[in-house]
């Protein structure tokens, strides 16, 4: 069966816009999310256009900040500082990547973590790892939501987790482990990754290496999330995993586009929610 991102997300966001439209009856001004964007790469362009029309979907507001791509990281991190101190911006979100010779860990981290709606500031970090979040990291968060969705209890499943980046392999394992899983993490360095899939009753794959997740190698009736999305010379949109062949195996798989994607957005929105609602409760 195909686990419906983009139906279930809506479902979130029209929650959301309720809350949204609460607070507002009690506070004077709506959400706003600080968006920074530096240099024009593609896909970051899209990716922070959704996450603008979304937020004005659900009635937050945006400011996007974009600088070239040769900005100094000093200044970068200056203007990040002022949106800190800045009690009208409530989130800020840094669209990674980041050109080289600015160092991402250093912006994440000037990041106040009471507006990190990205959930990437080490402190959130910490607090996942600790089993006692704040905010979480979106893409992660999402998958969990999606989980939630089809009634799946991780608790003894064995979830394979392939790719280990900080924004989604790292966190979506610590998400699983709490969520009580056995995790077991692939990345480069992995050898014979298909032994390990066989045996997975969950997978998340967050690579984007169309192909990388054979369908022969599904376990059958196993739970395949695929957040790996790569534009083809084509143009299609594909993830990892092969899709139909997958499919015939999988008992509940997401697809690209149309599954993670709708999630990780519709959980930024949820984080800039969160950071509203602290944000009215301190002040
Ligand atoms: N680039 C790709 N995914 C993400 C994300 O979840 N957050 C940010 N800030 N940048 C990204």
């Amino acid at each position: 069966m195909i686990i419906d991102g983009k139906k279930i997300a809506e479902s979130f966001r029209a929650k959301i816009a309720a809350e949204v439209e609460e607070l507002n009856k009690i506070y004077e001004r709506p959400p706003l999310l600080a968006v920074l964007m530096v240099g024009h790469d593609s896909a970051s362009e899209v990716y922070v256009q959704r996450k603008r029309e979304a937020c004005a979907e659900v009635g937050i507001e945006t400011r996007q900040y974009s600088f070239p791509l040769s900005i100094k990281q000093v200044d970068l991190l200056h203007v990040i500082d002022l949106l800190n101190q800045d009690e009208s911006v409530d989130g800020i979100l840094v669209q990674l990547p980041l050109p080289c010779h600015i160092n991402v860990n250093n912006v994440l981290e000037c990041i106040v973590p009471q507006k990190d709606v990205d959930g990437l500031h080490p402190y959130n970090l910490g607090r996942l790892a600790q089993r006692h979040p704040s905010f979480r990291p979106c893409t992660p968060q999402g998958v969990m939501a999606l989980l939630e969705s089809i009634d799946y209890h991780c608790q003894g499943v064995h979830a394979v987790v392939v790719g280990c980046s900080n924004i989604v392999g790292q966190p979506m394992a610590l998400e699983l482990l709490s969520a009580g899983a056995t995790v077991t993490v692939c990345h480069s360095h992995t050898r014979k990754i298909q032994s390990y899939i066989e045996m997975a009753d969950l997978i998340v794959s967050a690579v984007g290496k169309p192909g990388l997740i054979k369908g022969a190698w599904i376990k059958k009736g196993a739970v395949v999330i695929d957040v790996g999305i790569t534009r083809l010379p084509s143009g299609k949109l594909v993830g990892d995993v092969e899709f139909l062949p997958a499919a015939k195996r999988a008992g509940w798989i997401t697809p690209v586009p149309g599954g993670v994607g709708p999630m990780t957005v519709a959980m930024l929105l949820e984080n800039v929610l969160l950071a509203a609602k602290c944000r009215s409760v301190c002040s």
